[in-house]
């Protein structure tokens, strides 16, 4: 069963359409959902909440219908909202208990529950301190926390590392992997930085201006930019002798810095065809490594041009 399904979901604002006609459709494990700002994945997590309205289309969560079924999707999806929106008066370890309760747990459990999430996180210690006290990265912290109280079947994540510095936005995704790796549960990350998302998501769902750019497997972005260096040796025109036979077997390659040679990688037996040719031609080959490569490479030359790189 899917997860997440939408078709010709549409969601028009009187000045904009935020969603135009989006058919996806989300599994299990980690999905990046990026974009621009503006892009509308705060609009579509709403709607898959059953908290804003469509204009058209339809979606389902875990199979219930976001238009008629919202209760119900709520008390199976955890969700953490993207802006701040934490009392700044109470602490991490009352507003998780009272959030547990509000999602059906019995106090006792919620209590329970909410030391464990808040341990998950990281934030066994400081947890009967005020809110208001925390640094942003405390406070995304208890956010994802108050997501995973009633031990949801999938979490909802807006921009979870919003506003954070590259070390805490690293323990943040490490955090989103584990729950969706660890804990078993499937989660739908958002960011407008098409770069972190590929760290922890196995899938990615691309958004342009409300519509679906793209939506695929991690790997099949990479392997769709990727490429490899290779360095031989042997010869003394070792590199161009290869370079010769791999455009022979119809591999793109190009000499590149430091008589290396550049290869782009065309599917999973590419590097094997790289060594059975350099042994072939009787060089030695010094090393092979993947040129570093990201998702915002696909987006290079036009696309989601607005999407920043990291
Ligand atoms: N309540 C609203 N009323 C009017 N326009 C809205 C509202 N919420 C979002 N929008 C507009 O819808 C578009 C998508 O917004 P949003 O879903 O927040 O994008 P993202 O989360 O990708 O940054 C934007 O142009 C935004 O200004
Ligand atoms: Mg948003």
């Amino acid at each position: 069963m899917s997860v997440i399904e939408t078709a010709g979901l549409t969601k028009r604002y009187a000045r904009v359409t935020a969603l135009d006609q989006l058919d996806v459709n989300v599994g299990d494990g980690v999905t990046g959902l990026v974009g621009a700002n503006g892009a509308g994945k705060s609009t579509l997590i709403k709607i898959l909440l059953g908290l804003v309205p469509a204009t058209s289309g339809t979606a389902t969560v875990l199979g219930h219908d976001v238009a008629t079924e919202g209760g119900r999707i709520r008390s199976l999806v955890g969700y953490m909202p993207e802006h701040d929106c934490l009392p700044a008066d109470t602490s991490a370890s009352d507003m998780v208990v009272h959030l547990g309760q509000m999602s059906g747990l019995p106090y006792a459990a919620a209590r329970e529950r909410a030391a464990d999430v808040l341990r998950h996180v990281g934030l066994a210690e400081e947890r009967y301190r005020p809110i208001g006290g925390y640094s942003t990265g405390m406070k995304q912290r208890a956010k994802l926390a108050q997501a995973l109280v009633h031990d949801p079947r999938l979490v909802l994540l807006d921009e979870p590392t919003n506003g954070l510095d590259p070390s805490s936005r690293n323990d943040m995704l490490t955090l989103v992997r584990r729950v969706g790796k660890e804990f078993g549960i499937a989660v739908l990350v958002t960011s407008h930085l098409l770069g972190e998302l590929e760290q922890v998501s196995d899938h990615v769902v691309v958004l342009d201006s409300g519509r679906l750019l793209r939506s695929s497997a991690t790997t099949d972005f990479l392997y769709a930019t990727g490429s490899l260096l290779v360095e031989v040796q042997g010869l003394p025109d070792a590199d161009r002798l290869l370079g010769q036979a791999l455009v022979a077997a119809g591999l793109e390659a190009r000499p590149a810095e430091g008589a290396l040679i550049e290869v782009d990688v065309r599917d999973a037996s590419t590097p094997d065809l790289v060594r059975d040719l350099t042994v072939d031609l009787g060089l030695g080959l010094v090393r092979m490594q993947e040129r570093h490569h990201r998702i915002e490479d696909v987006f290079r030359d036009g696309g989601a041009g607005s999407v920043q790189p990291v």
